[in-house]
């Protein structure tokens, strides 16, 4: 099978984060989600892959997209935002699916507040990219790409 015949890449984007852009720029910077959506595109394709890019601000919908991508998918590329921090179901449904998963955020969470110190993701994922603002996303679907590739 070729990469371009794979199953894609999901990028799954948790609450708030369809407010990029405008939304604390100095931490977040200017980039929409649109402009974050269509640079993974460009970048998953270079690599032979498609992605499916979703954002939800319901907690359940995104457990429900990762049970999706569990069969449907290659790897998960996933901001989970402030649900990083909290949630313990959110947690569980990363344990369940056995691709992997790249948690990834714009700013570097261990670099802020003590509450963000903590991340229920991290604990079951596959690894960690954050504090490189867009870029982060991109060097997400690099390392997604290398996991899933035939090869590895
Ligand atoms: C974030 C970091 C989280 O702490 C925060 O709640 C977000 C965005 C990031 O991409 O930097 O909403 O995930």
């Amino acid at each position: 099978m070729t990469q371009s015949a794979a199953k894609p890449i999901y990028v799954l984007n948790g609450p708030n984060l369809n407010l990029l852009g405008e939304r604390e720029p100095e931490i977040y910077g200017r980039a929409t989600l649109a402009d974050i959506e269509a640079a993974c595109r460009a970048r998953a394709q270079s690599h032979g892959f498609h992605i499916v890019f979703r954002q939800t601000n319901v907690e359940g919908e995104l457990i429900g997209w990762l049970h999706e991508a569990r069969s449907a998918g290659c790897a998960v590329v996933l901001n989970a935002a402030g649900w990083t921090h909290t949630s313990v179901a959110l947690h569980d449904a990363v344990k369940a699916i056995a691709i992997p998963v790249i948690e990834t955020h714009l700013s570097n969470p261990g670099a802020r507040e003590p509450f963000r110190h903590v991340s229920y993701v991290s604990m079951a994922a596959k690894g960690v990219i954050a504090g490189f603002g867009a870029q982060s996303y991109l060097l997400a679907i690099d390392a997604a790409a290398a996991c899933a590739a035939p090869s590895s």
